[in-house]
């Protein structure tokens, strides 16, 4: 049976993953690497470091000597990765998750005009996204940016270094605020509205086009064959979304990973005028996306853990347990609505469905009879509130959410059932949970021809799981406060921005 190897280079690591023409799992390994923050609010990760990660991963999966047809590439959205002349790391990626480009995206807007970005590009100018990365570095770093040979984006940067090939594909392209949704293309008016050259943007495939074949000395590193065709693939939302079957109109999905995101496929462009959630092209040719990105989902629950749960960490370990298995049941014993306790998750800023790069986390109506588990449950449900948020304005964009999955690390147990109560639907896993990297490996598959097209690799290779269905008297406790939670950031706008500039002139 043919084997197909998907690498999802996600922020906490990298996961390689090899499946069979059924889509069973049949070996996989994973790399963690640290994030760095080198001050408040900016984001980076060492490129190289992603590639010596990706090279030990895919390692210990060829190990096996398993005869591997192909190589599907997912990755985190919308970091710069500059290269050189030489084919070397300039600077370090500044991330998906970094907000440091607010007054690069303005002018941007001044330049173009808000509507027109939109337009265009299916989004507004955000922080996050790739052009504002560019035009920091060409302000702040001028002689990084004379260097510049190609720009890449986080999974482009492994296909360069598995292949030797510049490329990308039209879903993460749709994320640089550079690429025209409609026609697919880098758009000249958005490049150069952004004052990039041209000649640094690689070419835009369909993901499930191939990209380019493994180098012998990337086969030498790795134990994949040379030859070894490597798909375009495409950002980790739309191979989230091919690992779910979410492929058609009608389906939707939530991961909740290091960001939490609702995306629904849709069969056209379907743009929100206000630009609260994103349009991006998606892994099917003549197919897009509506989808919304909280920046701080899993992010927020880490850095909870790492500031606040020492002693369950080593309760966890003592007992031989997961730590997160032992905050879930932790939550659990709190009843909905954490004692009306109530968490913004802006650790990082916030992306959908406010747009504001400066604002920041909140625990709301902390009472001295709170404790931690109730902070501990506010946080999950403030997570889930915002998927509720931007779920509605996907709905109100026509999106459809018939059928709901659940994907990433985060989108289980007690999260999940807070899902489902705040939907008030059904949300369902996969079996095996693969996610990105089964629909990286399926876009590698499909580019091998093993199978005709990504909607037909989905029926064969994505089994659904059990649903989690709503519980009536927790989605009655919701409905109490999530109106509280939407009313705070209005609120708080314009404190959360003072208290910007008071950080920002320290
Ligand atoms: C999507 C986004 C995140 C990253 C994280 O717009 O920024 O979901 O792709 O991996």
């Amino acid at each position: 049976m043919a084997l197909f190897l998907g690498i999802d280079l996600g922020t906490s690591g990298v996961k390689a993953a090899l499946f069979d023409e059924t889509g069973a799992l049949r070996a996989s390994a994973s790399v963690d690497y640290p994030l760095s923050r080198p001050r408040d609010g900016w984001a980076e990760q060492d490129p190289d470091v992603w590639w010596t990660s990706t090279v030990e991963a895919v390692s210990r999966v060829t190990a096996g000597g398993a005869e591997i047809e192909s190589v599907g590439l997912s990755g985190q959205m919308h970091g710069l990765i500059m290269l050189d002349a030489d084919g070397k790391v300039i600077r370090p990626a500044i991330l998906w998750c970094d907000g440091r480009t607010g007054p690069q995206c303005a002018e941007l807007t001044r330049r173009l005009g808000r509507e027109r970005l939109i337009e265009l590009s299916g989004n507004p100018a955000l922080a996050g996204f790739t052009a504002g990365k560019i035009l920091w570095v060409a302000e702040h770093e001028p002689e990084s940016m004379a260097r510049c040979r190609a720009i890449l984006l986080p999974k482009d940067y492994i296909r360069f270094m598995l292949t030797g090939e510049l490329a990308t594909d039209a879903g993460d392209a749709s994320g640089t605020n550079l690429l025209d949704i409609r026609t697919r293309r880098w758009s000249a008016e958005l490049v150069e509205a952004a004052g990039v050259d041209p000649a640094l943007l690689p070419p835009v495939l369909e993901s499930c086009e191939i990209a380019g074949k493994v180098t012998r000395a990337a086969a030498g590193a790795t134990g994949l064959r040379e030859g070894t065709p490597v798909a375009a693939g495409s950002g980790d939302n739309a191979c989230a979304a091919a690992g779910t079957g979410v492929v058609r109109e009608g389906s939707a999905f939530t991961t909740l990973g290091t960001s939490g995101v609702v995306y629904a496929h849709t069969d056209a462009p379907r743009i929100d005028p206000s630009g609260r959630v994103h349009t991006f092209c998606s892994a099917v040719p003549g197919g897009w996306a509506l989808m919304s990105c909280t920046l701080a989902a899993g992010a927020s629950l880490k850095w909870f853990r790492a500031n606040l749960c020492g002693e369950d960490y080593a309760a966890a370990k003592a007992a031989g347990k997961n730590v997160y298995a032992l905050l879930d049941a932790k939550a659990a014993e709190v009843a909905p609505g954490a004692g009306g306790l109530i968490f913004l998750p802006y650790v990082s800023g916030e992306r959908s469905p406010v747009l504001d790069e400066r604002c920041r986390g909140v625990f709301f109506g902390l009472s001295a009879v709170h404790t931690k588990y109730d902070m501990l449950r506010a946080l999950m449900e403030g997570v889930a509130f915002s998927q509720r948020q931007c779920l509605d304005i996907l709905r109100s964009l026509g999106a459809r959410a018939d059928d709901m999955l659940a994907c990433g690390g985060g989108a289980s147990g007690l999260w999940r059932q807070m899902l489902a109560d705040n939907y008030k639907l059904p949300v369902r896993g996969t079996l095996g949970e693969s996610g990105a990297a089964l629909g990286a490996a399926l876009t590698g598959a499909v580019a091998a021809g093993i199978f005709p097209d990504l909607p037909s690799a989905c029926d064969k290779c994505v089994t659904r799981g059990e649903a989690t269905e709503p519980d009536p008297a927790a989605a009655a406790a919701y409905d109490k406060i999530f109106p509280i939670y939407e009313a705070l950031y209005p609120a708080l706008k314009d404190a959360f921005g003072a208290l910007a500039d008071y950080r920002e002139a320290l």
